[in-house]
């Protein structure tokens, strides 16, 4: 009910028309009030015009009929003029203010007093008295009283007429006013439906003009904003599916030179341990043999060999490293998870000053080898990250496996990154190695870097053996 109230008070086409009406029934008010007040003033001083003059005439015409004593005649003469339709009474009396004659419908007797305006009247006869000279002398006096009905009734009918042309006036506003009103509000309605299709994002829609008028242009107006707006939506559309069609094609291609290069690195592997392996292998061989075969007290020659024996030990040693660093041969020969432990021992090893702690688990067998790569990828190289650039003192790695995801979390304790002074001169690309990598298999990679708490990195992965 409350709402109901408010919702027509919020109504356009409510507002218009109650404030057209208020506007008109207070205009009209105010006019009806000042027209009876003009006529009440008008008649009541036509009124004691009219009285003044005719006592004063009456009253000179009597004076000479009272010096002749003839009152039959006086008495004839204001009979006629009692017939006048405003008169009510005439009385003239004496000079002892004895009533001589009395006309009309008051008692001589009781005699009124006398007033001063028509409008101060309250007894609906105005009452007026002259006195009665001839050549200086007093007759008597003369008293008249004129009824107020006709003025009033005049006055009656006059404010029936304003207050009947007011109403009349109020209701043609009022038909008017709803009439414009609701073709107003109806078009109005239109535009604000036609608006919510386009926040719905309909853009088809379209609002009819009707007319050249105001509304009519605001139509029009409305109607080229949503073609343009649909214009640049469809413009958007398209630059958006075109952006979307590119970036899968650049994961794609990520993709692909991800495996590309494990292939090579393979490859490479493979080609040092199979060529180069056999040729220090065959160097050795023959250092052996020539050390073997050197006459005995030849020292030279034994130790040109045992110089030889120690250079190609050294890169059998080098090459052994690089075919690691290639092809982590680990990998598919123990698996994830020993791969894993065997490079963090390494690397603490390497980094006696750094603790590092991980915690591996679920079942880390048989993830597939894209995912087994990524994994042993990204931690070579947080690992790397870290001794170049964190100043950390612990390190943690955890990895779990769940029904459906592989989690990775890699945390140390050093000083974090400056994302505020990011180096323009140099940009790595081991971070956005990683997020490739990741993205590749449709995980997600978040890092977080803060100087008190050092930088960490998320990973999460589908557990999806196709992979
Ligand atoms: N653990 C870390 N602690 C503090 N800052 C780090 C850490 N890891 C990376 N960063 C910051 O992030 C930047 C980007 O790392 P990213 O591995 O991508 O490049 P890089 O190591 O500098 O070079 P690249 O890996 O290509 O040899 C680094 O330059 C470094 O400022
Ligand atoms: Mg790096």
């Amino acid at each position: 009910m409350l709402s109901a109230i408010k919702n027509l008070f919020h109504s356009l086409r409510f507002r218009l028309i109650a404030s057209v009406v208020t506007i008109e029934v207070i205009m009209l008010s105010l006019l009806v009030w000042n027209n009876i007040s003009i006529i009440h003033t008008t008649h009541t001083d036509r009124l004691r015009d009219t009285a003044i003059s005719m006592i004063q005439q009456i009253a000179t015409t009597s004076g000479n009929y009272m010096v002749a004593v003839d009152y039959a005649t006086l008495k004839e003469y204001l009979s006629n003029i009692i017939s006048y339709k405003e008169l009510s009474y005439i009385v003239v009396v004496d000079r002892d203010e004895n009533a001589v004659i009395a006309l009309g419908t008051v008692t001589p007797e009781a005699r009124p007093k006398i007033d001063t305006h028509p409008a101060l009247v309250n007894d609906n006869v105005f009452d007026i008295a002259q006195n009665i000279q001839v050549a200086g002398q007093p007759m008597g006096r003369m008293l008249m009283g004129f009824s107020l009905s006709l003025m009033d009734d005049a006055i009656h009918k006059s404010r029936n007429r304003g207050i009947t042309i007011a109403l009349i006036e109020i209701i043609l506003t009022i038909l008017v006013t709803i009439i414009i009103g609701l073709g107003l509000t109806r078009r109005l309605g239109l535009l604000s439906k036609a608006a919510g299709e386009v926040e719905t994002g309909n853009y088809s829609v379209t609002v009819p003009t009707e007319t050249d008028d105001e509304v009519g242009k605001t139509a029009a107006a409305f109607n080229r904003m949503v073609a343009e707006v649909s214009k640049r939506t469809q413009q958007l559309l398209y630059e958006e599916k075109r952006t979307q069609q590119l970036l899968t094609e650049n994961r794609l291609l990520i993709k692909k030179s991800l495996e590309v290069q494990e292939e090579e690195r393979k490859h490479l592997a493979r080609e040092l341990h199979d060529e180069l392996g056999q040729c220090i292998t065959a160097i050795q061989a023959d250092a052996e043999s020539i050390r073997d075969l050197s006459p005995e007290c030849d020292h030279r020659v034994i130790t040109s060999a045992d110089a030889i024996l120690n250079v190609s030990a050294h890169i059998y040693d080098v090459v052994h490293s690089m075919m690691h660093l290639l092809r982590p041969s680990i990998l598919d020969n123990l698996g994830l998870e020993e791969a894993l432990k065997d490079e963090i021992d390494v690397w603490k090893k390497r980094n006696p000053k750094i603790s590092c702690i991980y915690d591996f688990d679920g079942d880390l067998s048989n993830l597939g080898e894209r995912i087994n790569i990524t994994i042993y990828r990204i931690i070579q190289e947080c690992l790397t990250n870290i001794v170049k650039h964190a100043s950390a003192s612990h390190v943690s790695i955890e990895l779990k496996r769940d029904r459906e995801n592989l989690h990775l979390s890699i945390c140390d304790d050093g000083i974090g990154m400056d994302s505020a002074a990011p180096s323009q001169a140099h940009i790595g690309l081991g971070i956005i190695g990683m997020r490739e990598r990741i993205q590749a298999l449709n995980g997600i990679f978040m890092h977080e870097t803060s100087t008190d708490n050092g930088f960490q990195i998320f990973i999460k992965i589908p557990n999806d053996k196709e992979q």
